[in-house]
């Protein structure tokens, strides 16, 4: 579960999610980049505090055992384009599969390890003999990209594997360069697709089930139905609801909505009303579905009715065990 909050009750949030959901199963605080805001603190000689650019992303797991991939993002700076040579370590982690699994210790190598080994060595012996003044990330790239390659320190002369130029790197909490909102169906709060689809992609697999309780523009949806992940969003909000039913009639391929047209997938729309509500009166009781709704001028409606894909749109202030 992931909840994205700002500065002002982040900190009182966090104590009640791990109330409700536990603190063992409080996995990080994700770091993102909040609204650009404007800096006039430069027109004081005194100021009261410093300009906040963050907001938080909490991230719960169902439970402690609870796992996912690594998510690997474009690396923030490109590094060493040559690459570089590190010597085996003790510990395996953090080395070249294969090779790496059985070097640790005493710098042995045994299993299918040697026999990676023997075939990284092998390589770098190749490389020397066929560079013709290539560096060793040119012919590595030359060579398709994929070859490992393990040489002699010419320092002295312990092995050392070579870690190629990498694009990507594991993510981390600091998520800085992913655009947090977007303005494409004016909804004041409209979340932008990439944060979505990285959060999405990252705790989910295809086929699985999406919930976003409180989906406001519908971000939630629209890129877990182009990530091919099943769907369900909430929304007190009437306007949520029409932003979110025109914006999966007109979705487009790419994230950012970009790219062909996607054929609209058959999804349905079910009011639920708030039981109790200072504002509408107490609706629990004898009053049937139909009434409730009735008491909000609100229609339940199937749309295109058979079909995989499920919304879940509530005008009410409801909880989601009310709903269900
Ligand atoms: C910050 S916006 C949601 C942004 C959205 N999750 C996204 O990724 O783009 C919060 C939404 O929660 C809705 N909301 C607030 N209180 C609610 C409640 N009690 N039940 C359902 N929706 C609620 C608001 O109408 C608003 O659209």
């Amino acid at each position: 579960m992931f909840v994205h909050v700002d500065y002002r009750k982040g900190q009182y949030l966090k104590v009640l999610l791990d109330e409700v959901f536990r603190e063992h199963n409080f996995r990080n605080e994700i770091i993102l980049p909040g609204r650009a805001s404007k800096n006039l603190q430069q027109q004081f000689s005194e100021i009261t505090r410093l300009n906040v650019r963050h907001d938080n992303l909490f991230w719960y797991a169902a439970s402690p055992s609870s796992k996912v991939a690594p998510l690997w993002v474009e690396k923030h700076s490109k590094g060493n384009p040559e690459g570089h040579c590190t010597i085996f370590g003790a510990r395996p982690t953090g080395q070249p599969c294969g090779i790496a699994s059985s070097v640790p210790r005493r710098r042995k190598v045994s299993g299918c390890g040697r026999r990676a080994a023997k075939r990284a060595v092998a390589n770098h012996v190749r490389f020397l003999e066929e560079a013709g003044g290539r560096t060793l990330a040119e012919y590595w790239r030359d060579t398709g990209g994929k070859l490992e390659y393990i040489r002699r320190s010419p320092d002295d002369g312990k092995p050392q594997y070579w870690r190629a130029p990498a694009d990507e790197q594991i993510a981390d909490t600091v998520w800085t360069g992913t655009p947090v909102y977007s303005n494409s169906t004016q909804y004041p709060t409209e979340k932008n697709e990439k944060l979505l689809s990285r959060i999405i992609e990252f705790a989910t697999q295809p086929g699985d089930l999406v919930l976003d309780a409180f989906v406001g523009s519908g971000t939630t949806c629209a890129v877990a139905e182009k990530l091919g992940r099943r769907w369900i969003g909430i929304d007190c909000g009437k306007l949520a609801i029409y932003t979110i039913q025109k914006r999966m009639l007109n979705l487009r391929a790419e994230i950012g909505n970009t790219g062909k047209p996607l054929q609209p997938k058959p999804f349905t729309l079910f009011n639920a009303v708030c039981t109790i509500s200072p504002r509408y009166g107490n609706c629990r009781g004898n009053r049937g579905a139909s009434s409730r709704c009735n008491c909000f001028s609100a229609v339940t409606s199937r749309i295109k009715s058979a079909g995989s894909n499920w919304t879940v749109i509530s005008r009410a202030r409801a909880s989601w065990s009310s709903i269900t």
